[in-house]
């Protein structure tokens, strides 16, 4: 037997930047991210729901590339987004042939702008497209600014699974535009906020007992707190996947998808009419009450976090939690399985010790944490009677 052992390093700049109307004739930010070495193209996809917002948006970027030197704009294309995207290979097919038409190479940019599910299929069409091409984000909800669009991760659904198709790919830049960010309707808009909860919660006590702190302004959706919020949000993930130790997620521990394992079967089971950000809101709930439970969180601090969670109005329980198999137990409880499986390893599942740190444990009782659900689903139904 012969042969040897190489090891390749690469070196990857993850640049988060934020910004008010990126595309604005006196913002350089973007001109100065770039490369302008003469031939490189310049392709944007734009999600289609954004032009009832956004009805300048096409020109102003036109406008934008035409006094760029060194570069020239492909072309602008608008398709369409949602969970939908990403549900079939529709929208990363057009965005692939387009990449191709336009001739994108490897030294040219893809720009996408628009919600989570836009960037992860457009994303995943950039990171395969002549293998990869240099991709930069504009992520358009609080969801995408606050966590996923700052993240090296793209994907699409297949199988009946959330993100079984896709590739890790750290984008050129992302770009938080907070003019993207107040447009949405107000309870996605809210929603996103789970996921700066969640950080707060495995990663920065002190950020969460800020959001504790400000709830009432975050409910509202103050735009000075939802910018700072998804901002610190934004910082926590990308330096976590930085510097966490495992950017390609090659390890079995995931802190960044608290609460994950449930809210991925919960989407599924509910045909995603919870959207992702509703999801999280519950399986963090669970996760929390579950961790006090079983004696690892202070029952105090599990209050903490179911309280912000309702007085942000996200849910902390949903009827797809009440469906069962031909066995009698739980649906959700495959989303165990499937997490395990995603992950390889063994199950790995991330439980609170205390607002702010997080530790692995590798199983969870079923009948405890169904007494959870149960206990969750009273205090929401308590709280709809009353309101
Ligand atoms: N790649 C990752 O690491 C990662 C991490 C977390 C979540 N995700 C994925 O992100 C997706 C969820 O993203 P999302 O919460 O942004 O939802 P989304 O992309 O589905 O967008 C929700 C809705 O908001 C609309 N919208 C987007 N921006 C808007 C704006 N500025 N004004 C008005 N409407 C706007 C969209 O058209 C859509 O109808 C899920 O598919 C989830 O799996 C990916
Ligand atoms: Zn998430």
């Amino acid at each position: 037997m012969s042969g040897e052992d190489f090891n390749i390093t690469v070196n990857f700049r993850h640049q988060i930047r934020f910004t008010r109307g990126a595309f604005r004739a006196e913002n350089s930010l973007v001109a100065e991210l770039l490369e302008t070495r003469g031939r490189s193209k310049v392709l944007v996809f734009v999600e289609e729901g954004l032009r009832v917002f956004f009805p300048k948006l096409e020109a102003e970027i036109q406008s934008y590339f035409s006094d760029l030197r060194g570069l020239s704009l492909a072309g602008v294309e608008w398709l369409p987004g949602g969970e939908e995207a990403k549900r079939g290979d529709a929208v990363y097919q057009a965005a692939m042939a387009q990449i191709e038409q336009k001739g994108i190479d490897r030294h040219s940019y893809v720009m996408v702008i628009g919600g989570g599910a836009f960037l992860d299929v457009v994303g995943y069409a950039a990171a395969t497209g002549h293998r990869g091409v240099r991709l930069l984000r504009f992520p358009t909800t609080t969801l995408s600014q606050d966590d996923s669009g700052v993240g090296v991760k793209n994907g699409l659904n297949a199988f009946g699974k959330k993100n079984f198709i896709g590739a890790f790919a750290v984008p050129f830049a992302v770009v938080n535009d907070f003019c993207f960010l107040h447009t949405q309707p107000e309870g996605t808009r809210r929603a996103g906020l789970i996921e700066a909860v969640k950080v707060a919660l495995v990663r920065d006590g002190e950020f969460f007992t800020w959001m504790e702190a400000n709830v009432g302004k975050l409910r509202e959706l103050d735009e000075g707190a939802l910018e700072e919020a998804v901002q610190r949000s934004a910082l926590l993930h990308a330096r976590h996947i930085a510097q966490g130790g495992d950017p390609f997620e090659l390890g079995s521990s995931r802190p960044l998808d608290y609460g994950h394992w449930a809210a991925h079967k919960l989407e599924q089971l509910s045909d995603f009419k919870l959207s992702h950000g509703e999801a999280v809101s519950v399986g963090v709930a669970l996760d929390t009450l579950y961790a006090a439970r079983v004696g690892l969180l202070d029952e105090r601090e599990a209050e903490r976090v179911l309280c912000v969670i309702e007085q942000l109005a996200l849910p902390v329980w949903h009827e797809a939690l009440e469906l069962r198999d031909e066995e009698g137990r739980r649906r959700v409880f495959h989303g165990l399985e499937e997490f395990r499986e995603h992950l390889g390893g063994e199950l790995t599942v991330l439980l609170l010790k205390e607002a702010g740190q997080g530790v692995d444990v590798h199983e969870i009782d079923e009948m405890i944490w169904e007494a959870c659900a149960e206990e969750l689903k009273e205090r929401a139904l308590a709280l709809t009677e009353l309101g």
